[in-house]
């Protein structure tokens, strides 16, 4: 592939086919480290759960850029009832998603900048570090109205995405303790915080789930504390490349978030 004419497409399906060939159906699909991924789970099933007890059942879950259908089997098993869908770009992860077998889950190949859905269809939609693979500001904005455009009023929006603030102040962790910047992957662009909260205002609104001052509750910042002793602490002492789910990080964390130093971040909005 010639980079200087590669296109969107080439680029996020040579990188998640690649993924797809590596790790199939395991958890450590594009996520390695297992304390991230397992806090990004467990998020969204405390949201989830809240939003049932609260008044706003979850009768139809839609996980945008699902990948290998990983976290549609977990929701599957938590929520036997739930009307479940996926919807994938890369057709290999489609392929692995569909051969999970989750129980009356339908799995469709799309892009979230088109979705193949009615209006309303939904009373949650779900991305987990997808829209940053949507390499162009005003496309991104247009994914964002679609997942709106697919919620039902009221619905709601589980937004787990990455944000370059997040990943600003880990690097002035980083920079004082002599460690060189980490940098936003070749096939991301990470959410402007300012252009995000501008974006989502005309169909959203967030939900503050910290008045509720309950820490099983995630906030924006849910990993902040874990990326400080994984990629601040861990790197420091071993003056190593990182190393992931090793004994010391796995140590610290029991830590409430602290800060904000994790570029992912865990936004709830509700659709006006
Ligand atoms: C970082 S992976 C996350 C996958 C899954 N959510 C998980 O946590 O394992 C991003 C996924 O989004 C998919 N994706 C990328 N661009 C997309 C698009 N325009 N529409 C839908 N899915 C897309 C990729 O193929 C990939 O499977």
């Amino acid at each position: 592939m010639d980079p200087e004419r590669a296109t969107y497409s080439d680029v996020i399906l040579a990188h998640y086919r690649k993924e797809a060939d590596e790790h199939g159906k395991d958890a450590s699909s594009t996520m390695r480290d297992e304390i991230t991924r397992g806090r990004e789970i467990a998020s969204v099933l405390r949201v989830l759960e809240f939003l049932n007890a609260g008044g706003a059942p979850v009768g139809s879950v839609l996980d945008i850029g699902c990948g290998n259908a990983y976290l549609l089997e977990v929701l599957r098993r938590h929520h036997p009832a739930a009307a479940l869908t996926g919807l994938e770009y890369t057709p290999e992860m489609v392929e692995l998603g569909r051969g999970r077998g989750v129980a009356a889950c339908a799995i469709e190949q799309g892009d979230v900048r088109a979705l193949p859905f009615a209006d309303a269809a939904f009373d949650v939609v779900v991305t987990e570090r997808c829209i940053i693979n949507v390499m162009d500001r005003a496309h991104q904005a247009a994914a964002l109205h679609e997942v709106a455009r697919v919620l039902a009023p009221g619905g709601h929006y589980l937004c787990v995405e990455a944000f370059t603030d997040g990943l600003a102040e880990l690097n002035l962790a980083r920079g004082e303790l002599g460690l060189a910047p980490n940098e936003m992957p070749y096939h991301n662009l990470w959410f402007d915080k300012p252009w995000f909260l501008e974006t989502i205002a005309r169909d959203f609104e967030v939900v503050d789930l910290s008045v509720h001052r309950d820490p099983t509750l995630p906030t924006p910042n849910f990993l902040s504390s874990h990326y400080f002793v994984s990629r601040v602490l861990y790197p420091a002492i071993t003056r190593a490349p990182i190393l992931y789910n090793t004994q010391l990080v796995k140590f610290f964390a029991f830590l409430p978030p602290m800060g904000n130093y994790a570029a992912i971040q865990f936004y709830l909005l509700r659709k006006r």
